[in-house]
């Protein structure tokens, strides 16, 4: 079954998303929950019923409304995350057919994508709350609607088994671990005393990853999931008059929600305080999936240095029953029982069977928090759980409680700070010591594992502002203050609202056959919303395959004197190792003029152990050519400026985290050296040139295959072609199909990503008092890596972009590629332009910042009007990036809304909002032309059914659509009669990368050339036959058969010595306005609305168009506020998976967010007056962190700091808590650099 996909692994993408079904005999009911598969154990699911995307429909027989709502609201583009959405919505609709936005959100928390932006997957799943939606999915009653009678019914012979087996041990026997699952308490007591070293298993969330990733072994598990004195069958038994409620260890974390939500309307407000806390923060923990399955008792022994539950379980006074052979006891929760990391009081053979959460009193009241960097599916950076109790009508502390996750190897107390407190009255000033006396008490070296220590540190002091504010305001609201409470800290809106999308229509006189111009579904979208969606992985493995995996150097910079392999052929199941001795061929990749090794010979390549831009330019490593451009005379016109400002900014890196890992098989053919290569790659020519040049063939040996990638961002070229040289090496040797497909982990760590870049104009930037900036001059040091892959090529466009809607007369920039030990970088997604141009509008912002005026005027002041000339002495016309500009203004009622931030911003001390307008103006097409020529070869076959194959790769941008588009406008058919089966070098050679947002221009031009002529070739026959049918003219004629053509792009050059060129094809142009509110004590921040202006000429799909731009969006909004690659000072990568590397996810969506396509436009240079957009939009993501940061500058003001700041990109809860300058942050002592060895470095 191809449907269940796999992204990460450890539970932290979804892509696995499975419903898994159980029977309960007793109450004879029905369980139905998503799950992660990849953590599921499948000994655990004895007597469950598994429901893959597979189960729930399919194009053989009917769809199942939610994959049908999905694909037609465009909710796929590349689709391999889609099966897993499509299975978290399925369960959610199996528990609550009619659900609300909350419960849609919450159940696709958990799940990733990277193409989509979320939005119409939100929409899609919106269809079902009976919310209307606008845009481009308004007439959902066209769905088919959803009866949940006609849903599968439970498996009777799974019922018949519950309700008659006798239940018996199960023991399970596998090569290297035994499974055994007790019936009984008392065999489980049995079982643990005689193995104490062997873990329980329940949701496997802790012990999967470990055994996983770790490669920790356990040659015994026991899971006592079928032990019914764990489970929460006796949780029925709470009574009015008890002190608590006693909860089954072995609950999952739902289920424990489900019972507080149930509790708490039963009991007096004041009895359910600590209940209502364990509820909003199990709320927050994890996502769905791991909910589900992750038991309570398994949190509480985990003892994680960040548990969400620890710290309100310890606060609250909770206690665990526990038993083992030496009988039963309580144990508290308390400061004694957390030992240190996973470590727990208990004895090795001790089991824990229930928890006792007692209930509150009268006057005490319970909080718990957390600030993670993301806001949901994220471990937090520090979790808290706080509570006090006061005396009848008194604000005197007689007890509290406060503790602490993420501030030390497991949940810590601050029991001095507590002890402070004691007797004292609840007021500012006994508040006020107490953060005193916490800051000495819960100290972080500076280089504590886990970094972020000066935030982390505020945040104890912070979260307790929080609690002090919200205590103050139960006391009030009591009667037992009458204390102004200076502000009530609202959490951050949440609910996603309708969106809008606004295209043009066609023209009412185009032909309704014709779907050029129309929003078209994705050709895919159905298969890859029912599983059926063949990506590489999927294909069926062949007789004798391999498969092969990757050994890195633990060492960044080593020399090779031998390599012995003798232990490795001894591992079970190793049939071969392969060294750069066995490649037959070239042992490098030649790239950028020089020659990178596949695979290390006699040294690891890195020469610098150096990871920094810094270091890199302390120590002149560059790569060559480093570049520079100038306009006018900069060094003259700094002498004229009424001001000069200089600034420097750091920008992070981003990994591209495409949903499909690397993933590649070769098939050797079996005579004459021919070898089948089926490849995730954005460029099959370069594939095939690659296989063919290591194992010293030639390329018509090579036939290289692609059906679907499962997103690439531009992650699928160099790097690919890599990987697939040494697979190739490994068939050649073996002579057997050899598969490889990274681990998430591997793939982080391998194939690079986004460049980080650090920029300076100090160097300055000139402006007169007027707003006019007269002359800026920018340095650029973006960090490479180890090899020079496409890294000065990014360099350059960087700089080409550089003055991106300014008319700055005087502009120089200089930019390099620094050599560094880090893992090579590699093209992205603006390949960049997104770096470029954040330094440029910061700049521009500082310029602002500097004279005390918007910084929406100051762009204004500067930008191109009429008849413009860029720096590079291109001819272009602003008019259209001018309209976007008002439009976008004009759209999201900037003027008002700008008033109503800063009105909100006088009124709020902690909570700010922030708001900003940014522009782009983006050159498509690559500036080298021999890249921007394509290729199509279109079949016509006797039956009137027709074949089109071109040199473009379908990564989720819907390029096949858009062909298939094409197509039927040429020859005058509908799409239906159109197949394009994949993208191969032996049906159309010497393909360029699709890359550059060119892949529609150049393939589309391709394949309407190709058709034009085919269906010019049947005039003859059309005009003997003019009523007969597109069958009865194609039938006969045999010269119709095939035609293949070839298309040539525009001449378009960069000539860096004259600083002078064509290098784009035309300009995309873009506005986006972004609105965030920001919560100053934690960070945290929420993107209230995004609008965005898009001026694409006229669009040949729409749908797909609008998804390129919110996946775009999305991907910049990522990389600006969100994405933090960490690596250790040695470079060693630590954030290798989703848990430590954060994506977006449909938290982050804009809870408005509008897309509007520029009304009557046209552009010459591309097909049917359309542009390309795959790139343009990901910068536009910066607008959320230039909100952030005008929200962070409000909040500085009030600390009396005006004028520019220093801020980093990404804008973290981080960064921009400690941008606050707040009056706690302003406590925390800073370590001197230098004097400590950070844990994590700031790349
Ligand atoms: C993707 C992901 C995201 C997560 N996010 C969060 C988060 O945001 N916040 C948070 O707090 N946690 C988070 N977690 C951690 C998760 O909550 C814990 O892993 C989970 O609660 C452990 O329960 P389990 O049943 O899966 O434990 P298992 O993995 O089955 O077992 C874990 C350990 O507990 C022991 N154990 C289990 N039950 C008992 C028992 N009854 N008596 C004695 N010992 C027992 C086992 O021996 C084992 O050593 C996340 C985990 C994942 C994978
Ligand atoms: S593969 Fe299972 S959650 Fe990612
Ligand atoms: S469509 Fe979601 S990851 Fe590609």
């Amino acid at each position: 079954m191809t449907g269940t996909k796999s992204g990460c692994g450890g539970g932290g993408c979804g892509a696995c998303t499975v419903m898994v079904s159980r029977y309960q005999p007793a109450t004879k009911t029905f369980t139905h929950y998503s799950a992660n598969a990849c953590l599921l154990p499948l000994c655990q699911l004895h007597g469950a019923a598994v429901t893959t995307v597979e189960g729930i429909g399919s194009t053989k027989t009917t769809i199942h409304p939610v994959q049908e709502r999905i694909a037609k609201a465009h909710g796929s583009q590349c689709g391999f995350c889609t099966p897993g959405m499509v299975m978290s919505m399925y369960a959610l609709l199996r528990n609550k057919p009619q659900p609300t936005m909350e419960d849609v959100t919450q159940a696709l928390a958990g799940n990733l994508c990277r193409c989509t932006g979320y939005r119409p997957i939100v929409d899609g799943c919106r269809t079902f709350c009976q919310v209307r939606n606008s845009g481009l999915i308004n007439d959902w009653k066209e769905f088919l609607p959803l009866d949940p009678t006609q849903e599968l019914i439970f498996p009777p012979e799974l019922i018949l088994m519950a309700e008659t087996a006798n239940p018996e041990t199960l023991t399970f026997y596998g090569e290297r671990t035994t499974w055994v699952s007790p019936t009984s308490l008392e065999e489980l007591v049995q079982l643990k005393a005689k193995h104490p070293k062997a873990p329980l298993v329940m949701g496997n969330t802790n012990i999967g990853p470990d055994i996983k990733f770790k490669g920790v072994l356990h040659p015994l598990i026991i899971s006592p999931s079928r032990v019914k004195e764990l489970l929460p069958t006796f949780l029925d038994e709470v009574l009015p008059f008890s002190a608590g409620v006693w909860v089954g260890a072995g609950c999952s974390l739902s289920e424990v929600r489900s019972l507080l939500e149930k509790l708490v309307p039963q009991f007096p407000e004041e009895k359910t305080e600590l209940l209502r806390s364990l509820n909003q923060q199990l709320g927050n923990l994890g996502n769905q999936q791991i909910r589900n399955v992750a038991s309570l008792g398994g949190n509480i022994v985990s003892a994680y240095p960040n548990s969400d539950l620890n710290p309100v379980l310890a606060a609250g006074n909770c206690k665990v029953s526990v038993i083992s052979s030496g009988g039963r006891r309580e144990v508290p929760l308390n400061q004694d029982f957390f030992m240190g990391f996973g470590k727990t009081i208990l004895n090795p053979e001790e089991i824990v069977v229930s928890v006792f959460i007692p209930f509150t009193r009268k006057g005490e009241f319970v909080r718990a928090f957390r600030q993670a960097p993301r806001k949901e599916a994220s471990f937090a950076t520090v979790s808290t759980g706080m509570r006090v109790f006061f005396s009848e009508g008194s604000r005197v502390v007689q007890d509290v409680s406060l503790y602490y996750g993420g501030m030390g190897p497991t949940t810590v107390s601050a029991a001095k700070t507590c002890t402070a407190i004691v007797a004292k009255p609840w007021d500012d000033e006994t508040l006020s010591k107490a953060y005193d006396i916490i800051l000495d008490e819960l100290v972080l070296p500076p280089s504590a594992p886990g970094g972020k220590v000066e935030f982390r540190r505020s945040l104890t002091l912070s979260l307790l502002f929080k609690f002090h504010l919200e205590v103050l305001q139960k006391l009030r609201d009591t009667n037992v203050i009458k204390d102004e409470v200076p502000e009530k800290i609202w959490p951050l809106p949440r609910e996603i609202q309708p969106s809008l999308q606004e295209f043009q229509a066609v023209s009412k006189d185009q032909s309704a056959q014709d779907p050029v111009g129309r929003p078209i579904m994705h050709r895919s979208a159905v298969g890859h919303a029912t599983g059926e969606a063949v990506y590489c992985d999927d294909i069926p493995k062949t007789d004798g395959e391999l498969f092969l995996g990757l050994v890195t150097s633990s060492r960044a910079h080593a020399k090779i004197t031998a390599v012995d392999v003798s232990q490795a052929l001894q591992l079970p199941g190793v049939v071969d190792v392969v060294t750069a001795h066995d490649i037959p061929g070239m042992k490098f990749r030649p790239m950028s003029g020089q020659e990178e090794e596949l695979m290390a010979e006699t040294e690891v390549e890195c020469l610098h152990v150096f990871v920094l831009e810094s270091e890199a330019i302390e120590k002149s490593s560059y790569y060559e050519p480093r570049r520079s451009i100038e306009r006018g005379n900069v060094t003259e016109a700094f002498e004229k400026v009424d001001q000069i400002y200089e600034g420097e900014m750091r920008m992070g890196g981003q990994e591209h985290f495409y949903m499909e890992t690397q993933s590649m098989l070769v098939v050797p053919v079996g005579e004459e050296m021919e070898f089948d290569v089926y490849v995730s790659t954005q460029s099959p020519s370069a594939i095939q040139e690659a296989v063919a040049e290591t194992l010293g063939i030639s390329s018509n040996r090579v036939t290289c295959h692609v059906k679907r990638i499962g997103g690439a961002f531009g992650g699928k070229v160099t790097k690919t072609s890599h990987l697939v040289s040494i697979t190739s090496v490994a068939a050649l040797k073996t002579n057997r199909a050899v598969r490889c497909v990274l681990e998430r982990g591997d793939d982080m760590l391998i194939t690079g990503g986004r460049h980080p870049v650090m920029a300076r104009y100090k160097v300055q930037v000139g402006f007169m008092n007027d707003g006019r900036i007269v002359a800026a001059d920018m340095e650029y040091f973006t960090n490479a890596g180890n090899t020079i892959d496409e890294s000065v090529l990014v360099v350059e466009k960087m700089l080409v972009h550089m003055d991106n809607v300014y008319n700055i007369p005087n502009l120089r920039g200089r930019g390099a590629a620094c050599r560094t030990n880090l893992p090579s970088n590699t093209a992205f997604r603006g390949f960049g332009v997104p770096q470029g141009l954040l330094m440029v509008e910061n700049m521009v912002n500082d310029v602002a910042a500097v004279l005390g005026r918007p910084a929406d005027e100051i762009r204004e002041i500067n930008m191109y009007r009429g008849p413009s000339v860029t720096h590079y002495k291109l001819e272009f016309s602003p008019e259209n990036f001018l309209r976007c500009w008002d439009e976008c203004k004009l759209k999201c009622d900037y003027s008002a809304r700008r008033k109503a931030v800063d009105q909100f911003n006088q009124q709020s001390r902690w909570k700010k909002r922030g708001m900003s307008i940014i522009p782009i103006k983006y050159g498509v097409a690559f500036a080298e032309s021999f890249l921007n020529q394509a290729a199509a070869l279109v079949h016509i076959y006797k039956d009137g059914s027709v074949l089109v194959t071109h040199g473009g790769t379908e990564m989720g941008q819907g390029i096949h659509t858009k062909m298939q588009q094409v197509a039927s406008r040429e020859l005058h058919i509908p799409t239906w009669k159109i197949y394009i089966s994949e993208t191969s070098t032996n049906t159309v050679p010497n393909t360029c990368p699709s890359a550059a947002s060119f892949g529609t221009d150049a393939n589309g031009m391709a394949v309407k050339n190709a058709c034009e002529i085919l269906y010019q070739r049947l005039e003859p026959v059309r005009k003997k036959n003019p009523n007969g049918t597109w069958e009865s003219w194609v039938r006969f004629n045999r010269r119709l058969n095939i035609l293949t053509d070839c298309w040539r792009g525009e001449d378009l050059y960069m000539d860096w010595e004259k600083m002078e060129g064509r290098p784009g094809a035309y300009f995309t142009f873009g506005v986006s306005c972004s609105e965030v509110e920001l919560n100053c004590l934690t960070g945290d921040y929420r993107t209230l609305r995004t609008d965005i202006m898009v001026d694409i000429g006229r669009s040949v799909n729409p749908s797909v168009d609008i998804g390129q731009i919110e996946g775009a969006f999305m991907q910049g909004l990522g990389l600006y506020t969100l994405e933090e690659l960490k690596f250790s000072p040695s470079g060693l990568l630590y954030t290798r998976g989703p848990s430590q590397y954060k994506i977006p996810a449909v938290c982050d969506v804009p809870l408005r967010f509008n897309v509007y396509l520029l009304p009557d436009s046209d552009n010459p240079h591309a097909i049917y007056s359309s542009k390309g957009i795959g790139e343009p939009v990901v910068f536009l993501g910066s607008s959320v962190f230039f909100a952030i940061k005008d929200a962070v500058a409000a909040a500085r003001s009030d600390s009396g700091l005006v004028g520019p700041f220093t801020f980093s990109s990404p804008a973290t809860p981080e960064r921009a808590c400690l941008a606050c300058n707040s009056q706690f942050t302003q406590k925390i002592p800073t370590s001197k650099p230098g004097s400590f060895k950070p844990w994590a470095l700031n790349i």
